[in-house]
């Protein structure tokens, strides 16, 4: 679908993702170079980084990626650095990198449960706080969420601890960062996104379906939908919300069955 905003609205930004290979991060990553950004993913595999570049360029975005892992603080520093090097500045740090496994509670090692924190909440915090002292030239954060955890989800305790997390994370950053240095920090919270890997592996058709019956506006979202509100935080459309997390579900997670 067509963007509805300008080309231009990030023009000479830089915007840096994690997470930015594919899914979610990579389309926020697509839509914001061809509104003016250049831009640098971060991610674990090389390969996915590799092809996620070619694509990007292909649009006649600059882009580059860079490997690292969000758990290892050494790495978050490193891929700063090198987008710094690259374009000469960061203005926006989107933290999409997630970890997800469907899970009962009771076979969940608490490794299991530590090993999604890590990568979630203290990953957004390592990468919000190693790119502190180059976002505070009116740069910005936006922290990837999910609705999970505003109710109880099934087989996802783990994640839905480490998004309440980021949304705190969220709140704080916005509070301090905002009033020393006028960054703002901001999240999404994406409901079901039918067409991410992530979802289509975690998630079992019928389920999908079920929800999409259940929802208000009877349809569920696509990356699309969540590149666009990303579009609009970062613009300087959003220039007055700070601290909030974007609710992008359709009106989903507050929905119950028609009686
Ligand atoms: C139970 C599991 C498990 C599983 C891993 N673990 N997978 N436990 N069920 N399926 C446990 C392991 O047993 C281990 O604990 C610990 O977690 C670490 O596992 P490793 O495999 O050593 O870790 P690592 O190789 O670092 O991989 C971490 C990972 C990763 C999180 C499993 O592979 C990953 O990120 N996968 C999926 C990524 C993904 O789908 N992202 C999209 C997110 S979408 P022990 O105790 O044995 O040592 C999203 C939106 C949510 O988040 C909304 C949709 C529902």
């Amino acid at each position: 679908m067509e963007s509805p905003f300008k080309g231009d609205i990030l023009k000479g930004k830089v915007g840096l993702l994690t997470g930015g290979g594919s899914g979610i991060g990579y389309e926020i990553a697509a839509e914001m170079g061809k509104h003016g950004a250049s831009i640098a993913i971060m991610g674990r595999r090389n390969h996915v980084l590799h092809s996620a570049v070619s694509a990007l360029q292909s649009h006649g975005i600059h882009a580059i990626g860079i490997e690292g892992d969000v758990r290892n603080k050494e790495d978050c520093a490193r891929v700063i650095e090198t987008t710094i090097k690259q374009f000469g500045k960061l203005d926006i740090l989107v933290n999409a990198a997630a970890g997800n496994f469907l899970v009962p509670s009771e076979d969940l090692s608490p490794n299991g449960f530590r090993t999604v924190i890590d990568i979630d909440a203290v990953g957004t915090f390592t990468m919000c706080h190693e790119a502190l002292e180059h976002l505070k030239n009116g740069g910005m954060i936006i922290n990837i969420s999910a609705t999970l955890h505003y109710t109880a989800t099934w087989y996802q305790i783990h994640v839905s601890a480490a998004k309440a997390a980021v949304d705190s994370i969220t709140r704080s950053l916005a509070l301090e960062w905002g009033t020393d240095y006028g960054i703002r920090v901001n999240g999404i919270a994406p409901g079901p996104i039918y067409d991410t890997t992530g979802t289509s592996k975690l998630v079992p058709e019928k389920v999908l379906l079920k929800r999409k019956q259940e929802s208000a506006l009877y349809r569920m979202g696509k990356k699309w939908d969540i590149a666009m509100a990303a579009l609009y935080l970062a613009s300087d459309a959003g220039n007055y919300v700070n601290g909030t997390t974007l609710v992008v579900d359709g009106g989903i997670w507050l929905s119950s069955p028609r009686h």
